[in-house]
């Protein structure tokens, strides 16, 4: 049960040649780890994020998580994969402004087929609970605060019980408070849930809520000294 990036590369095109932004990242994590990646703006984070969620694709190198290589499948596959396999919370929360709290956390159910609508709903009031928004289910996104949405962005990402909990500068937006109430929440329930978390962070203080630490250095993951 894990996720392995095997001599990971990306290369983008651009007008002025290729790019270069992942060289050789090579990282293993198991169910239960946690991992802050840090590192200089433009250092390749995100790409790498994306790579490993699958929303994007490595010029070389390999991704396996839980013994299969999603980039080996094909479009609907992949898709299917990503889906049920992957979470993800962005810096901003992406949530649908004309559906309710419920709704939102319930989106990723809708394209899901092999799940029970009444046992994923039962799940999603369970983590709005657990979130701390229980009583708001029927709110919309816009009579929430930026910690409350962002709340509810964790309970999306785990509504269909990812492996896989990514999260791309998740407290980026929110106030001091805020931030560190959203960082604890995220880590508690990759704890109960026992995911493999990757958080993006430029906050120090983020990154010291996880137990492993490593940053972006010329196109490689190396150990924070
Ligand atoms: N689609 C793209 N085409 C060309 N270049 C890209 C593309 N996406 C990202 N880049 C470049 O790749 C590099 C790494 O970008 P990335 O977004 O991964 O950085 P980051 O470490 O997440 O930065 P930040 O901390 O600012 O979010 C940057 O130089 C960026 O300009
Ligand atoms: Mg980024």
């Amino acid at each position: 049960m894990s996720l392995e990036a095997h001599n990971l590369s990306k290369e983008y095109a651009t007008r002025s040649g290729p790019l270069s932004v992942l060289r050789a990242v090579n990282l293993t994590l198991n169910r239960g780890d946690a991992l802050a990646v840090m590192g200089p703006s433009g250092s390749g984070k995100s790409t790498l994020l994306h790579i490993l969620g699958t929303l994007d694709h490595p010029t070389g190198g390999t991704v396996t998580l839980e013994g299969t290589n999603p980039f080996t499948l094909a479009e609907a596959d992949l898709a299917a994969f990503r889906n049920r396999r992957i979470g993800f919370v962005f810096q901003d929360h992406h949530l649908l402004p004309q559906c309710s709290v419920l709704e939102n956390v319930l989106i990723p159910t809708l394209v899901n087929t092999s799940t029970k609508p009444a046992e994923t709903e039962a799940y999603a009031r369970q983590l709005l609970d657990r979130v701390g928004l229980g009583n708001r289910l029927d709110h919309r996104p816009a009579e929430l605060s930026g910690g409350e949405r962002q709340r509810v962005a964790v309970a999306r990402a785990l509504v269909l019980k990812p492996v896989l909990l990514l999260a791309d500068e998740p407290t980026g937006n929110l106030d001091r408070k805020n931030a560190q109430s959203v960082g604890a929440l995220l880590l508690d329930l990759h704890r109960q849930e026992n995911t493999i978390l990757v958080v993006v962070t430029h906050s120090a203080e983020l990154g010291r809520l996880l137990p492993r630490r490593m940053e972006m250095n010329d196109g490689m993951l190396v150990p924070i000294a």
